[in-house]
């Protein structure tokens, strides 16, 4: 099977025509889940480029082959988070269609920061679209529904095209599983409808790719007396969360499991020390497992790793970096 596409591995931003194979207007579901409204976009708008964003593997693979089996060739699926998609694939104004069906409505407040819907992402989706574009949501959930219709009243960017706050039918739709299922057990659908007017939208600018991280580090320790202490770590760095999990012992390197979780993107990947020619000098390099995207939180990573292992041994000092803005403290040249 081929590799599946994932904001992870598409270029940022990604050039669309070129994905395509055609320059065509940009229509968006997010969450499609089995992918039976996607299909309907894909073969309602032949003029369109039709693009589905997902994170469930199951629902991925099951909208795929439904894609393939019908030869529609004018839509994709991506496994994205669709904060990480908007913040980092797609440019200003480029959508000109946007879709929300039934959003996961995490009830519990601490979850709150889970939903789809709020604040952050509604500016960043509103920047995303073209002026004219239409954004769609449908929701079961009363709650959901009475949150998402003061957020979107409190848009400027987006102005409302139905005589109320929602609807609660939308003639024409083809039901979405979870509609259905609404449906069945008698539960009330409420459906949005808002439109990008011509008020200016918020800046949020695509988040590109810095140059990618590396540290050079003079250490008396071996390899195996580094790993031997080695008890994991986890820092803050305001919105970033950074956890270097488990090292492992390879041939003439050390690996190092790594976590990033930075308020546009989460990555799993990893860190390599191996050793350099000039005795007693290491290098700190991404590993190329998991996909690394050249990010501010990696770059925190990687000088969080260099202060830890630094830190070791008091002869131990930085020797050269590419660091950025995140030379700790305690490594920078004043100490
Ligand atoms: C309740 S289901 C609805 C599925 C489908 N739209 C329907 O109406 O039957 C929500 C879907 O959104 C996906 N999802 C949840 N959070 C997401 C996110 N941040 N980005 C993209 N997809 C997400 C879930 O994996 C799930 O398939």
């Amino acid at each position: 099977m081929m590799q599946k596409l994932s904001s992870l591995r598409l270029p940022w931003p990604t050039d669309w025509t070129a994905l395509f194979g055609a320059e065509r207007p940009l229509v968006l579901e997010i969450g499609f889940g089995y992918g039976q409204f996607l299909q309907h976009l894909a073969r309602t708008k032949p003029g369109a480029n039709i693009i589905g964003l997902e994170i469930a593997n199951q629902c991925l693979d099951s909208a795929e082959r439904a894609i393939g089996r019908k030869h529609l060739t004018n839509v994709r699926v991506i496994q994205s988070m669709a904060e990480t998609a908007l913040h980092h694939l797609f440019v200003p104004d480029s959508l000109s269609e946007v879709h929300i069906n039934f959003p996961d409505p995490w009830f519990k407040k601490r979850h709150g920061h889970r939903r789809l819907i709020q604040r952050d992402t509604l500016d960043v989706l509103v920047s995303r679209m073209q002026v004219g574009a239409t954004l769609y949501l449908a929701t079961d959930i009363i709650e959901y529904a009475e949150m998402s219709a003061e957020l979107l009243r409190d848009t400027p960017g987006l102005t409302n095209t139905l005589p109320a706050d929602w609807a609660n039918e939308m003639p024409g739709r083809v039901v979405t599983k979870y509609e259905g299922r609404a449906q069945r057990d008698g539960r009330s659908c409420y459906y949005f409808a808002y439109q990008r007017n011509d008020r200016p939208a918020p800046n949020v600018p695509v988040i590109k790719e810095i140059e990618m991280t590396h540290v050079v580090f003079q250490s008396p320790l071996n390899l195996d007396e580094m790993l031997a202490r080695f008890e994991g770590v986890e820092q803050k760095f305001g919105d970033t969360i950074v956890r270097l999990l488990h090292g492992y012992r390879g041939r003439n390197v050390l690996l190092f499991e790594v976590y990033i979780h930075e308020p546009t993107i989460d990555q799993h990947v990893s860190f390599v020390v191996s050793p350099r020619e000039t005795q007693q000098e290491y290098t700190i390099k991404v590993g190329t497992m998991g996909y690394p995207r050249s990010t501010p939180g990696l770059q925190q990573a990687v000088a969080l790793m260099a202060e830890w292992v630094i830190g070791l041994s008091p002869d131990a000092k930085m020797v050269k970096h590419k660091l950025g803005d995140y030379v700790p403290e305690s490594l920078s040249e004043e100490n």
